[in-house]
């Protein structure tokens, strides 16, 4: 484990102010890392039997019985559920749907959809959290495109995060990354940190100066979780019930989520 006041006294000394350095709580034990990593497990597992089942014909609610019973079969609970009021075990969210969507029956898969499924799942009080993108059927060009920068922006900055880089650093390696290839990213949501809560500080930008913003200390245990759209990143909320977002225009929006810790010399990544 760091020694949390050594490297505080460092980078005070360094002229690094209060606000860009982590809390004592950000900075996980032995024993919080170990509950994370078997949750982001858990997790992690929750998703690959979703991209087993996942199909055209199926309906978002067959989506989240499948997320529901693999999760309590394995020991966990699905997060989402009751959080805040969120009606279900898993947000899915259907093309322009940008994150947050709500699983019905009358949601129909489709060939040529691209969805995100979102699992966080609770074991023994610790919490993993992590999402992926499916493609239904063929998918057009542009569409898989959209699916792939995202992903790759996200594993870019992995690549290139490193204990004590900063915090807005995340946000510069992927909006840059998303914007050169013709595509924008939604500021109003971002990431977070985890442990045995859902969402813990610090707030995770997906844009940014590089530079900038909290150092990274080893211990810190957040998510990367980018939203990617086809064209703006204006987006919405739909007041139907209050929780899914969508983008202004109609366009597409992709997203990828993990559960990343920083460690003393690199990345780990818990959930995928
Ligand atoms: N899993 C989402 C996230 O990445 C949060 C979903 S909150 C819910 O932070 F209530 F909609 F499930
Ligand atoms: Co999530
Ligand atoms: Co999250």
């Amino acid at each position: 484990m760091i020694d949390y006041d050594y490297l505080i006294a460092k980078y005070k000394n360094l002229g690094v102010s209060d606000k860009d350095l982590p809390t004592r709580e950000m900075i996980k034990n032995d024993e919080e890392i170990k509950g994370i990593r078997e949750a982001g497990r858990i997790n992690t597992l929750v998703l690959d039997e979703v991209a087993k089942h996942i199909k055209a014909g199926m309906s978002t609610e067959d989506i989240n019985e499948i997320v529901d019973k693999k999760t309590r079969e394995l020991g966990g609970i699905p997060a989402p559920l009751n959080y805040e009021g969120f009606p279900k075990s898993v947000c899915t969210s259907i093309n322009d749907a940008v994150c947050h969507g709500i699983p019905s029956k009358n949601d129909i898969l489709k060939n040529g959809d691209i969805i995100n499924v979102d699992c966080t799942t609770i074991y023994n009080g610790y919490y993993g959290d992590a999402s992926r993108m499916f493609l239904i059927g063929n998918v057009d060009s542009e569409a898989k495109r959209l699916v792939d920068v995202t992903k790759e922006a996200l594993d870019l900055c992995i690549k290139e995060l490193k204990p004590y880089s900063r915090l807005r650093d995340i946000g510069y390696i992927i909006e840059k990354y998303c914007k050169k290839n013709g595509f924008s990213v939604v500021h109003e949501i971002g990431g977070h940190g985890v442990g045995k809560d859902f969402h813990e500080d610090p707030f995770v930008f997906h844009y940014g100066k590089k530079g900038t913003g909290m150092v990274l200390f080893p211990g810190m245990i957040f998510t990367i979780e980018p939203m990617v759209n086809e064209f703006s990143r204006e987006v919405f909320l739909d007041s139907s019930n209050d929780w899914t977002i969508y983008t202004d225009d109609g366009g597409l929006s992709a997203q990828f989520e993990y559960t990343i810790l920083i460690t003393e010399d690199g990345i780990e990544i818990l959930s995928r």
